[in-house]
């Protein structure tokens, strides 16, 4: 009895504990990838997102609109995750970074994002198709179909060194 109890508090503990983590996965921002990510050798991901339509998703929406929870959904990541797990990310990037690659605040230091498996561990997502369909899809007001090798090939950031 006092055996199977102990085990049980284990597992609370362990997925009390589980949660935590999970929970501290924040939105810090593109400005934080800017600082590793704006190499020209390297690809400059970060000046291929800020040219791209993507970073000036709240360009498109009026005043009132960019208050509008259904625009801010799709225009702007800050609409579409937990607000309690935004950090430092602001609402007029657009889609920034963090809708493909998810919340950044434990993958992005440089030891963790070296290594592919720790980095997906702290959060880092490589986006596929599943991701951009979230957006992308008939909810929007001004669809236009999407074809992924297509879409993906206009927004595409690869580094040209590897
Ligand atoms: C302290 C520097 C640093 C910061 C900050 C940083 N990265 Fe990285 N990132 C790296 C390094 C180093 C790699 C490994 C590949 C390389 O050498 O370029 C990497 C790789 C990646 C990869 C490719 C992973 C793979 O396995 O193919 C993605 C995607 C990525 N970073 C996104 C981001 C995003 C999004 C942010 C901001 C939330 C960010 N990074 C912040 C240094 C950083
Ligand atoms: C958080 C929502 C969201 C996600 C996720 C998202 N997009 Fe987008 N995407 C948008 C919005 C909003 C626009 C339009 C921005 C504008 O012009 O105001 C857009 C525009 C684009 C455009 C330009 C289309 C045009 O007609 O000029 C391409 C290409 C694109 N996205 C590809 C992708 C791909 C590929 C993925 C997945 C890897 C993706 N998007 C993920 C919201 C998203
Ligand atoms: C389900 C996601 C989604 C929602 C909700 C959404 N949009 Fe968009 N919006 C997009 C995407 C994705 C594009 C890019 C067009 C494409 O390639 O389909 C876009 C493009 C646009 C454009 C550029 C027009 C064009 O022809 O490219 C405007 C303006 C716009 N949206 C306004 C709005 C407004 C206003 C709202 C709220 C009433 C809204 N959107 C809600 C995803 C969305
Ligand atoms: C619309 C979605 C989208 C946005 C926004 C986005 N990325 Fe990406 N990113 C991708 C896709 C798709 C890949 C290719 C993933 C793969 O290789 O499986 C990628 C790959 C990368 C890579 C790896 C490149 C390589 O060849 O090794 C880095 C680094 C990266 N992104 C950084 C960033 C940074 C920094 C930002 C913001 C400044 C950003 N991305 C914004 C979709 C996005």
């Amino acid at each position: 009895m006092i055996i199977r109890g102990l085990i049980i508090v284990c597992l609370v503990v362990f997925l009390g504990s589980n949660n935590l983590a999970a929970q501290d996965f924040e939105y810090v921002g593109s400005k934080k990838c800017k600082m590793c990510h704006n190499k020209a050798p390297k690809g400059a991901q970060y000046k291929q997102w800020a040219e791209s339509s993507h970073a000036k998703a709240m360009e498109s929406l009026s005043a009132e609109e960019a208050k509008d929870p259904t625009c801010l959904k799709c225009h702007s990541t800050v609409g579409h995750v937990d607000p309690d797990l935004v950090a430092t990310l602001k609402v007029t990037e657009g889609v920034s970074c963090e809708s493909c690659h998810g919340p950044g605040s434990k993958y992005s230091p440089k030891s963790v994002m070296r290594d592919r498996a720790k980095s997906i561990a702290k959060g880092l997502i490589l986006p596929i198709e599943e991701v951009c369909i979230t957006c992308h899809n008939d909810e929007s007001p001004h669809f236009k179909g999407f074809d992924f090798a297509e879409y993906v090939e206009k927004v595409s950031h690869p580094d040209p060194s590897k």
